[in-house]
């Protein structure tokens, strides 16, 4: 499956399910808890999810309220190390549990997801 087919796979429904049963793990995370604004927890899950859904060859919601991504840059003020990295993917791999996608979809997204969070680790360790 090509990367843009994964939203007329899953479409916004998959979406949200993957993203809401990763955000609802993200305040129990020790790592990942703090870093995420708790007041706000909504919103950045659906910054999250309108991200994908664009990236993925589905509406355009999120270029018009956010403008260019820039994911480099917007993760800048976060310290992302590789013990974050990992809690963030192992999050995101118990997400996929619950979501139970379509494999090919699934496969596609998990492998954006490891390039994404190994290109945003920007401190050592
Ligand atoms: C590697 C570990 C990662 C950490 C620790 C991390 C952490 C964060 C935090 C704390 C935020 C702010 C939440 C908000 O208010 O929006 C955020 C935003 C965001 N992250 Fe990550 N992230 C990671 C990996 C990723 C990956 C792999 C992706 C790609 C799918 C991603 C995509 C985004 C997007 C799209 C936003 C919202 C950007 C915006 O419009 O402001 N992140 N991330």
């Amino acid at each position: 499956m090509e990367e843009h087919e994964v939203y007329q796979a899953i479409g916004s429904e998959g979406f949200e399910r993957l993203i809401a049963a990763f955000y609802r793990r993200v305040p129990a995370d020790e790592v990942l808890g703090p870093m995420y604004p708790a007041s706000d927890l909504p919103g950045a899950e659906k910054r999250l999810r309108g991200f994908l859904i664009y990236r993925f060859g589905g509406p355009e919601d999120y270029i018009a309220e956010r403008g260019h991504p820039r994911l480099g840059m917007r993760h800048g003020r976060f310290a992302i190390d590789d013990s974050a990295r990992q809690h963030w993917l192992r999050l995101m791999n118990e997400a996929f549990e619950e979501a139970q996608l379509p494999a090919e979809a699934e496969q596609v997204l998990r492998q954006f997801f490891e390039n994404t969070a190994a290109f945003l680790r920007n401190r050592p360790g």
